[in-house]
């Protein structure tokens, strides 16, 4: 059986993670965050490919061409997560099994944090446990996308 693809998603300032704001994001940069899923996809023997923009419309294109190019979305849309119809409309139009990740909890977080307009179109979502939620979500989309082929 080919190894499953899976496409994580990484939004507005993401890149930043490391340096910005560490009382809430930590002090792990983003490249360790991103070394640690492609060590975690080899183990579980997953292809996994990681693309961070800061443009809306970068994040609705790389979803709408994981239609062709991969099984499942990772998604940390950053505070694209709390406006944005677009990346929500995509993600709904492709319908690969969705795993949305934030590493702090937003919900313990200002007020308009506490609104996901993905949540709705996503299958799950795994907050504030920092970069161990994009490991636990590789872990759970593999099972997701193995159950929806049996
Ligand atoms: C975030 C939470 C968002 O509210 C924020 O805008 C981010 C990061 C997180 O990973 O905790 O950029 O998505």
């Amino acid at each position: 059986m080919p190894s499953l693809r899976v496409l994580v998603l990484q939004g507005p300032n993401l890149n930043l993670i490391g340096s910005r704001e560490p009382d809430f994001y930590g002090r792990e940069t983003f490249d360790e965050i991103n070394r640690k899923i492609k060590a975690k996809a080899q183990e579980l023997g997953v292809e996994v490919k990681i693309l961070q923009s800061n443009h809306e419309g970068d994040l609705v294109d790389a979803i709408q061409e994981a239609r062709e190019t991969a099984d499942g979305i990772i998604i940390n849309a950053g505070a694209l997560t709390h406006y944005s119809y677009a990346v929500r409309d995509a993600l709904t139009a492709v319908r690969l099994p969705t795993v949305e990740v934030h590493l702090s909890n937003i919900h313990a977080r200002e007020e308009f944090r506490h609104r996901s307009v993905i949540a709705p179109v996503v299958m799950g979502q795994i907050v504030g446990l920092g970069s161990l939620g994009y490991l636990l979500a590789l872990e759970a989309i593999c099972q997701l996308i193995e159950q929806s082929h049996r």
